[in-house]
Parts: C-alpha cells; structure tokens; sequence
C-alpha cells in the first residue's frame, strides 16, 4: 500500500465510524471518548502536536489575515487552534483548509477575548460585578455568545476570576473585584451563560476560567509581577473562584503569568495537576496565557525554550498560545527520552475532546453562518439589555442634599472629556465593540431626556493634558446652569492588561477643572459621572462635588443606562465590589481583613502603638458594598432560627427590610459572618450570602437567609473545616456595619 492510499484507508474507516454515532448531536461523553481515541489512533505524532498549538491572526483594515507562516502550519495539520480570528467568512475559509487540506481534517479551534460583550459591549466586569446581579450577568455572558457564535468562535478566553485588591493593577478591571464569594457567584454565572446547557448547540461556546492562579496579588499592583503567598490565602481567597468554575463545568482554564511562590504557574505542577486535576477532577483541556512558555525562561525557571516546553508539558499544560516551545520542541523531548508521548497523547487529547463537544466533526461551519450573523450582531433586545446592565451596575457613591436625580425641566452645564465619548466608554477588552458609531454617549443618553436648550456643553480639558483653554467656557456656562454634570475619568488604556498606575487619582487637570468651577460658581451643586476601570483615589472630589455616579466604563448602551439612572428612571441599586481608598498609601485595602493583635479602638482609632497610620484613618473612601438609592432602606429585627447550630443543621436567618423613602427601587441585602476564633485566623467580616430585592415605597419585606456549616469551612492548613466556636452575623447594604448577633457552631 503507497502511503495515499493507507492514509485513505485510515481515514476512511474513522470517518465511517465517526458518520455511524453522528445522528445524535447531544453526545455522551462516553461516545466522544471512543471517537477521540479512534482518531487519535491514526494521528502521527506530529499531527497530536500540531493540536496543541495555537497562533494569532493579525488584523488587516479588510479584516483578519494569517501569516504565510501560519498558512503553511495549518496546511501540514500543525495548527490546532487560532486566537483574534473572527468572522463567519474568514472562519470559514480557514476551517475549510483544516477540514479539506489537512490528511485527518480536524477542524480548527477559534478562540477570542469575548470578556465583556462581543459586539454589544455591555459595562465592563468590575463594573457588571456592581450590580450584584447574577442573572443580568448570565444574560451578558449569553448575548456575548450569542454574537461570539455567529462569527465564527468557539471558545472565550473568559472569565477572569483573579481577586483584585490592588487598584494600582489594571486588570481588576476584568474581574469581579475583591471579594470571594461574590467572585464565586459571578464566575458561575459567566460559565452557565457562554457554555449554555448544551456545547454541541451552535451557539453556546468554551469558557474559560483565568488567570490560574494568583495573578491579582501582583506585588505592588505592578503587572506580571511576583506573587508569593500561604497555602492559608491562596486555598481561602485565591483558589475557589477557580474551584466554582470547575463546579460549574467550565471547559478550559489559563495559566497566569506570574509566579507563585518561587514557581511560575505556566510551569506549576502543584497547582495544575496536584490540585485541578487531581484534588477537582477537572478534565477539561489548559491554555496557556500569550507566550508563557518562552517566559519561563526569563523567569530564571528554564534553562533555555526546550526546558521551558519540557517544564509545560509536565506540569499538565495543553495548549500552547503563541509560544512556539511546544512546536519547536515536543517531539525532539521524547525522542530524547525526557517526555513520554503520554503526556502529548493526553494534551491531544483533551482538545479534542473539546472540539467533539462543541459538534466541530459532525459540521465544522456550524459557527460560520453568515446568515445567523446578519440576524444576531446588534439585535434590538441586545442592546436593551446593555441599556439595563449599566443602569444596574452605575453605583451612586455619595448624594448630598439629593443633588440626582436631575429634572427633566432644569438647565445643566454638561462638562467633560467623557461627555461625548464613544471612544473610551466600551472599556478596555471590547472584543468587536464598535468605538465610533454604535456606542451611545453619555451626551445623546442625556440628549434624549433633556431639551436642547437645556445643555449647556464644553468640554473644558482632555483626560490626560495640561491644555487648560477649555476652563472659561466651561465656568461660564456652570454659571449660567441649574446645576454642573460633569462627565470624566481615566481612558480606556489606563486599564486592563500592562496598565498599573502608580497614581490612582483621576488623571491630567480634570481635578483642577472641579476646582475652578466649585470656586466660580459655588453656591451650584456638581455631580460627577466617572468612567473609570479601577477604585480611583476621589478624596478630593469627594469634597469639592455633591453626587458621584461611578458608571466605570458602561458599555455599548452605557449613555441610555446612565441617563437613565441620572433622571431616576432606574433607582440606582449597584454595590462596590471593591474598595475604595483614601489615598494610595492604603492600598492594598479591602473589607476582610484580618483583625490584628492591636486592633484600633473604634472610640480612639488614632491610639498610639495599634494597627493605624498616623497621617490617615483605616477606613476606606467608600467601602466594599456600599451604594446610594435615591430612596432609603431601613433593615430591623434580625431573627436567627436559633442560637445555636450542629453540623448537620440549617441556620434560618431573616431581616425585614423596609423602604422608608421616596422611590421603589432595588436593594443587594448582603449577609456577612465573622468567626470569632479559629485554628487560623479569620478575616473580621466575610460575605457569605446576599439577595437583590425589590420594595415599592414604603413597603417591607423579609429576607430570609440559610446558612449551614458548609458555609462555615475554611483551609485551616490541613482540610476545609467547619470549627466549633461563636460567630457573629449580620445583614446589612454595605460592608460597614457593627455585628449585634451571634450564634453558635457545636460540633
Ligand atoms: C492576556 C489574556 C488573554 C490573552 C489572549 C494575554 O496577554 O493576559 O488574558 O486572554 O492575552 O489575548
């Protein structure tokens, strides 16, 4: 037999067998094993590298393109899989090589950063993150695949799940911000909306759960920085984002830049086959971030890329994105005898696999529809939806003398270098968000309450220069207006990936701005819109203003949303998912911190020799879990079910809640513990519940809570336990609040 005709034959008699089991496209998991194992059966071992392999297209004014050198891997069946390559046209054509040119026609894998929105950009994470609301979240996450889908992807790099506690880091802007429940609820959320019930639907895609591990605790909030810490923090706060993406079935997870403890992640055993996979059972396929394998290298971990492929490979690394170490290297390291082919044959593997659920053998083009994507880009009902999320997710930091909502009848100055920006207000990772035409500004959201005559705009300074010739303007319509709105913040690269900032105020003369208006027109209130991807240092704002509307960066639909909340149509109801400080001497700063041996007395925080500065108070600007409504929420009569619990037993815990204000609008009730000693400390506070609700005015509710000891375990060094003691408990709007009640855990 030539080598034509046996390469037929094999394929042949998979494809046979492949076409046999096609009828049903729901596939058990059994079916797809026997399918990726009869493949994999005639795979050279090149061909089961090139599976692990993944390059970047470039982006061209026509649209994406492939190097000739990519083209010529895709061609050999030496590519597994693409990033930054959408449309249902160019997917297409690209599919149709793999499929039709390549000896075994396995189709491509196309994967993107669809973080928050893929075309409809809704607000950005941390921002979404404010609304507390999980569905509205899962919704995003659905639209998101929705569009992702009809261009042609499989597969988003999302979510990020690294806590954030360093607002100097530009990356907390992609998460869910510091907290770890709340984290949690989030990252299910994300899984179950672009994962959909079931991946062989054409529009459901891979998720992908990132950065494993630790990537937020960056020393400094400096980028790709050194991160070490305790099994205690990185098993208490760091890992169980992780832990509830593999609980919600995600497909996917990516290494994390950094090293943890002395050991990059792209190279860490521990965390990626001692605890993913054998401590959770994840069986899904690992990626690795962008070029991480070289990196071990300059790490001062690999000798030179071989090592470094060599070092990958082992600790159960899969895919390799953009390094090259693994097409380079993989086969030359068995032959050598420093890798079994197992460890290739399992990487293969579990990429197939993924290609199986997704459908991708039984039609690769399913994703390149191009009619699908006509009838799905920008839908009515998407954009709605992002109108909703950024109203949900504006959160009203302060309220002075009920500076908003505004009235349809009064004249505003609207100032601002964000007042008519489409530029910026998608955020950073848009994915194919639109910066010019689509996205709504703040101006037209405004534009569609108010008259004309109405707005008095300038936009008085850029965001980022010292120009100060737009200053008069702007002063003299403020003094000519009812009332100042001022729209400003940070661009849209001063977050997201290599942004740290070491200065957290609000960037170039936009303060100075505030100033001269606040001196020339006193006796005017202002109100601050922020467009920001990061707690922002605003004690000076927080003086000279008299509203704060934080809308982060709000998305596609973010200037009807934020009008929306502005002129009181949605009652703001978003919380801060993260801390904001007083200055950056406070950083990192967040609400579950440990306690101390000299804690500050609350009736004496500035007593010599406790936990406290000298030049500042502890306390945060705004802290985790605060927000404004227009309306007010009064919460009485905890009732616990009783006072002291077994292991076995469900703590019932209810607050009546009350609106005692002027407007229906929504309330987060969030439920917090505090285990008073434990084998290993404990933080003072930590969210362990909450529920969004809605009260018409002057109506009350009761919120009830369930608390089990499940709720209770932390990593004591040994094993997630529950321990025996007294905790306190409460529920309360925000994270700043004293505990009045207490129970018992009795083992
Ligand atoms: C980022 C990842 C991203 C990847 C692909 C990297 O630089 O850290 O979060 O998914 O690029 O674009």
């Amino acid at each position: 037999m030539n080598k034509d005709t046996f390469t037929f034959a094999l394929l042949f008699s998979f494809l046979i067998f492949s076409c046999a089991k096609n009828t049903n496209t729901n596939q058990s998991n059994n079916d797809i094993y026997t399918k990726v194992d009869s493949l994999m059966s005639l795979m050279t071992i090149k061909e089961k590298i090139g599976q692990t392999i993944m390059y970047s297209g470039d982006w061209d004014v026509t649209g994406p393109v492939v190097s000739s050198n990519n083209m010529t891997l895709l061609k050999n069946g030496s590519l597994g899989a693409m990033l930054n390559v959408y449309s249902a046209k160019k997917t297409k054509e690209l599919q149709k090589i793999a499929v039709d040119e390549t000896r075994l026609g396995i189709p491509l894998l196309f994967g993107y950063d669809v973080i928050h929105g893929f075309r409809t950009i809704f607000p950005i994470n941390l921002g979404h993150a404010s609304s507390w609301d999980v569905e509205d979240i899962e919704n995003s996450a659905r639209i998101a695949a929705e569009e992702a889908s009809s261009e042609g992807l499989h597969w988003t790099f999302a979510p990020m799940l690294d806590i954030g506690r360093d607002p100097r880091w530009g990356r907390v802007s992609e998460g869910a911000g510091e907290d770890v429940f709340l984290t949690n609820e989030i990252a299910t959320a994300y899984i179950k909306g672009f994962q959909g019930q079931d991946l062989s639907m054409h529009n459901t895609i891979l998720a992908c759960a990132k950065h494993f591990v630790g990537y937020g605790a960056a020393q400094a909030g400096r980028d790709y920085h050194t991160v070490n810490m305790g099994e205690d923090e990185l098993r208490n706060v760091y890992l169980p984002p992780f832990k509830a993406a593999v609980d919600a079935g995600v497909e996917t997870f990516m290494t994390a830049f950094n090293e943890i403890n002395g050991v990059p992640a792209t190279g860490n055993k521990f965390i990626f086959r001692d605890i993913l996979r054998d401590e959770w059972g994840f069986n899904g396929f690992v990626v690795t971030d962008y070029t991480a394998i070289n990196e071990l290298v300059p790490h001062g971990f690999a000798e030179n890329e071989m090592h470094a492929a060599e070092i990958a490979i082992k600790a159960g690394i899969d895919l390799d994105m953009m390094s090259g170490a693994y097409k380079s290297y993989l086969e030359k390291l068995v032959h050598e005898n420093k890798i079994s082919v197992d460890l290739i044959n399992d990487a293969c593997r579990r990429i197939l696999i993924s290609k199986f659920k997704l459908g991708l053998f039984d039609d690769p083009y399913r994703y390149s529809v191009e009619e699908r994507k006509i009838n799905t880009i920008y839908k009515p009902e998407f954009l709605e939806a992002a109108r909703k999320s950024a109203a949900m997710s504006s959160v009203l930091l302060k309220n002075n003398d009920d500076a908003l909502p505004l009235s349809k009848t009064e004249t505003i100055a609207l100032i601002g270098p964000l007042v008519k920006d489409k530029e910026n207000i998608i955020g950073n990772w848009a994915a194919a968000g639109d910066r010019k035409g689509k996205a709504i500004s703040i101006f037209q959201g405004i534009k569609s309450y108010l008259n004309d005559a109405n707005i008095l705009y300038a936009k008085g300074c850029d965001i980022n220069t010292n120009n100060k010739s737009g200053f008069k303007k702007a002063i003299s319509l403020a003094k000519k207006a009812d009332k100042i709105v001022l729209v400003m913040g940070e661009n849209y690269h001063m977050s997201g990936e290599a942004a740290s900032r070491t200065n957290i105020k609000i960037p170039g003369i936009q303060t100075e701005l505030i100033k001269a208006l606040r001196k020339e027109a006193p006796s005017k209130q202002i109100i601050l819109i922020l467009m920001n991807g990061r707690p922002l240092d605003l004690s000076e704002e927080d003086s000279l203003t008299d509203a704060i509307l934080e809308t982060w960066f709000p998305g596609t639909s973010g200037g009807y949303g934020v009008a929306d909340v502005l002129f009181g149509e949605y009652n703001p109801s978003a919380k801060l998912p993260i801390t904001f400080p007083r200055s950056i001497g406070q950083v990192p700063i967040y609400y579950n911190v440990k306690n101390t041996g000299r804690p500050i007395p609350l009736d004496n925080p500035k007593e010599d020799y406790k936990s406290n500065y000298i030049d500042s108070p502890n306390t945060p600007l705004y802290p985790f879990g605060h927000g404004l409504s227009y309306t007010n929420f009064e919460y009485s009569d905890i009732t616990l079910s009783s006072n002291k619990i077994g292991v076995s037993d469900t703590l019932l815990v209810s607050v009546n809640i009350k609106n005692t204000g002027n407007y229906d609008g929504h309330e987060v009730a969030q439920l917090y513990i505090h285990d008073k000693v434990g084998s290993i400390t404990r933080p003072v506070k930590e969210l362990k519940g909450f529920e969004k609700i809605f009260l018409k005015k002057g109506e009350i509710k009761t919120v009830k809570f369930k608390l089990t000891s499940e709720d209770l375990k932390f990593f004591n060094g040994i094993e997630f336990t529950a321990e025996a003691g007294e905790f306190e408990i409460a529920i309360s709007g925000t994270s700043d609040f004293s505990f009045m009640n207490s129970f018992e855990l009795i083992r």
